[in-house]
């Protein structure tokens, strides 16, 4: 299977130059912090690196930090190089992710990549999760392992949302697929989101339910962040419109896992690395939510589909 992944990868890291996705692997451009991002908590537990392109958010005994974008933006590609603090950092949260929850109190969208800290000699868990104007009592989490240790390097993790679909990356591999259809209603993210980067004390629930927590003999616990993207398109804080023309908003609905090599490179992380999908979960959805139909997954998973009668 690890064989078959690798083949899959390497397959399609050698395909992906020529993928229709220009948009993922174009020079990104990289907002200066003090351009694009502002801080939200956390003092001098958020450094600023002297090349102006990396942030360091740190949890110590007195609190953890958080930066966010300074614009919305109403679809667009998010992105950044994470590295995420080593040895034992149990109950430590890392979260980037989009949400509108400060603007929206009932209703709000989010998306998110959330690191879930680790025990010594023990990997981290990351985890996806999609809210869609307030549907918190459906809880979208899948959880996976990783093919590398995340603590080691930088990892490039991104997020498309366009009107049509969210998918989740990580080092440009597509991992997660969520194709607008009319079930899913309002529960497709549909109003403008910030972009988020924090590091909290989960430790009530982030580490093996919260078996694990924090041990501030270890702090400060710190996350790098590089190569912010913002990709996206803007919205006017006064009128509420986007800056978007027509053209450049149908940029991102024209992203697709279209190419079979991005496809199968997909298909192989899902089958090693994924280790909880509310797909699944029967015992928290005995009739599954709408896109976790039998169809739908047999879709995602390339398997042939029954036809509709
Ligand atoms: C990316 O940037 C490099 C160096 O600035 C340049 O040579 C190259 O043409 C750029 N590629 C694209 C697709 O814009
Ligand atoms: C979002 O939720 C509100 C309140 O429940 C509802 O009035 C509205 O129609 C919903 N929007 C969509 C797009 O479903």
């Amino acid at each position: 299977m690890m064989a078959l992944f690798i083949s899959a990868l390497s397959l399609y890291l050698l395909f992906s130059t020529a993928s229709c996705n220009s948009i993922l692997f174009e020079n990104y451009t990289y907002l200066p912090f003090d351009e694009g991002y502002t801080q939200l908590f956390g003092d001098d537990n958020l450094m600023l690196l002297r090349d102006g392109k990396t942030v360091h958010i740190s949890l110590d005994e007195r609190s953890g930090a958080g930066f966010a974008s300074q614009d919305q933006y109403l679809h667009g590609f998010f992105s950044a190089s994470i590295k995420l603090p080593s040895d034992y950092a149990a109950g430590v949260v890392v979260a980037f992710y989009m949400s509108n929850g400060d603007v929206f109190e009932k209703t709000h969208d989010e998306l998110d990549f959330e690191f879930l800290g680790n025990i010594r000699g023990r990997e981290w868990r990351v985890q996806t999760n999609i809210y869609g104007n307030g549907s918190t009592a459906v809880g979208r989490e899948e959880r996976y392992s990783l093919w590398f240790d995340p603590t080691e390097d930088f990892h490039r993790y991104s997020i498309l949302w366009s009107q049509d679909r969210i998918i989740f990356y990580i080092d440009n591999i597509p991992i997660r697929e969520m194709v607008r259809t009319p079930s899913i209603g309002g529960d497709f993210p549909s109003k403008p989101m910030s972009l988020y980067a924090t590091i909290w004390d989960g430790s009530h629930w982030a580490t093996l339910g919260g078996r694990y927590k924090a041990n501030y003999k270890y702090a400060p616990f710190t996350a790098e962040f590089s190569d912010l993207v913002l990709h996206g398109c803007a919205v006017d804080p006064t009128d509420h419109l986007s800056t978007c023309n027509h053209r450049e908003s149908g940029r991102y609905s024209s992203i697709k896992i279209s190419d079979d090599d991005e496809r199968l490179a997909m298909q192989g992380f899902r089958k090693k690395y994924v280790t909880y999908s509310y797909c699944y979960d029967r015992e928290r959805y005995p009739v599954p939510v709408p896109e976790c139909e039998r169809r739908v997954l047999a879709r995602l998973a390339g398997l042939p589909v029954e036809r509709t009668r």
